[in-house]
């Protein structure tokens, strides 16, 4: 019965966003869509706010309520999760908190990160931290083994993203978790591109931190987002921020000011600052009822298969993608083309430029980078979207090649 109450689930899903009836949205990675049942609840905090009916204490159950529905999707404890701003807001968290002395490195692979995640690590400079820069494949995925052996004594922080911007690999973090374990090493995972679309278990990754806005796969908006981090670390990490919600009072109410010689909450709680992004916190409690109706593994499952049917599409028309066909590498993002024969937006392979505008005219929805042409899928997409992608690509692969003929 699963199997065929399945497609009805992912249809009826996709049903909600107004954006899929007019085009072929293949985007996530750039930025989300916004599905019904998210936009009501944003308007049930407007509404609130236009007449002056609910108080900071009636929003705030939005905040708490995410933050559980979160930690269930990742299958960690709600008391982990704390709600902050975006990926630089949590690694900048983490960055600060640390228990860093001079001298001291952090692990990461520039070259495949965003730099969101990387100039949190380059700050550290002021208190004598070292960024031990690792080189990435030259396909552009991480070199597992040689950020491995990057680690020394002296490391206590490593970095990756969970699945890199681009090309798209999805990184080993179960790999580089084991190594950093074994360590004492914090492996914080940057988990925007992956979060409410690849399956995440923090109860079995060996991870120490995770940070990841709403703005993307999660289905919310900017500005909202979560941290997550091990119990196993808990304290020995100090907020470089504090305001009242991270110190322990005895009351929850927000201007009562308590004892001036004030002891950090236990848990992840620790890491809020100040006010939330009320609206933020309503999209995502909405957002991630929908992703937990449909499933981590589901949506996972549906995302891969999906992906694995374009990159053989693309594939059969001559144009396999930079990234891999199959096997743990193979996330929800395609790319084609040379790696850096361009950058934001723009490619100077004279294949890429003209492939884009064919499809910006049929209609479907990507992006450039690191002048690669970027397709992303998330559980919305369906079979139609993929048959059209690729014969709109096939199309348009034809005219680019028939014009540089013609030159
Ligand atoms: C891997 C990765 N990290 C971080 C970001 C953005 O960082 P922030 O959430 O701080 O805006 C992006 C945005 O595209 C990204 O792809």
């Amino acid at each position: 019965m699963q199997a065929e109450a399945e497609p009805h689930a992912f249809a009826s899903f996709r049903e909600g966003f107004p954006a899929l009836r007019a085009q072929t949205y293949l985007s996530i990675c750039d930025k989300t869509i916004l599905h019904d049942r998210v936009r009501a609840s944003i308007n049930v905090f407007l509404d609130h706010l236009a007449m002056a009916s609910a108080n900071r204490k009636d929003h705030e159950v939005h905040v708490a309520s995410a933050k559980a529905k979160f930690a269930g999707l990742v299958n960690a404890p709600a008391e982990t999760i704390a709600a902050i701003r975006n990926v630089s807001d949590g690694a900048n968290t983490i960055a600060w908190a640390m228990p860093w002395r001079e001298g001291d490195n952090v692990v990461l692979t520039v070259e495949a990160e965003h730099p969101n995640n990387i100039y949190p690590w380059l700050r550290l400079k002021t208190r004598g931290v070292e960024c031990r820069m690792v080189a990435a494949r030259s396909d552009g995925g991480l070199d597992i083994p040689a950020m491995i052996a990057a680690i020394d004594g002296r490391t206590r922080v490593m970095t990756c993203s969970s699945v890199t911007f681009a090309p798209g690999h999805r990184s080993d973090v179960a790999r580089l978790g084991e190594a950093c374990r074994k360590r004492d090493v914090f492996l914080l995972v940057d988990g925007v591109q992956s979060a409410g679309i690849l399956r995440h278990d923090f109860d079995a990754e060996p991870i120490d931190g995770f940070v990841t806005s709403t703005s993307k796969g999660l289905l919310g908006l900017y500005g909202f987002g979560f941290l997550y981090a091990s119990p196993r670390w808990i304290d020995r990490l100090e907020p470089a921020y504090l305001s009242r919600p991270a110190v322990i009072q005895g009351t929850d109410d927000h201007s009562a000011m308590g004892n001036f010689d004030f002891e950090f909450q236990p848990d992840s709680r620790r890491f809020e600052v100040g006010s939330f992004n009320l609206a933020g916190a309503y999209a995502a409690d909405a957002s991630l009822d929908l992703l937990l109706e449909l499933g981590a593994e589901r949506i996972e499952k549906r995302v891969l298969s999906l992906a694995a049917a374009l990159h053989e599409g693309l594939t059969a028309i001559g144009l396999p993608p930079a990234t891999p066909a199959g096997g743990p590498e193979l996330s929800h993002i395609m790319t084609i083309g040379k790696l850096d024969a361009g950058g934001h937006g723009f490619s100077n392979d004279p294949l890429i430029g003209p492939l884009s505008a064919h499809m910006t005219d049929g209609k479907i929805v990507h992006t450039i980078r690191r002048g690669q042409l970027r397709l992303a899928l998330h559980a919305y997409n369906n079979e139609q979207d993929v048959e059209r992608t690729i014969a709109c690509v096939s199309e348009g692969l034809a005219k680019a090649r028939q014009a540089s003929e013609v030159k």
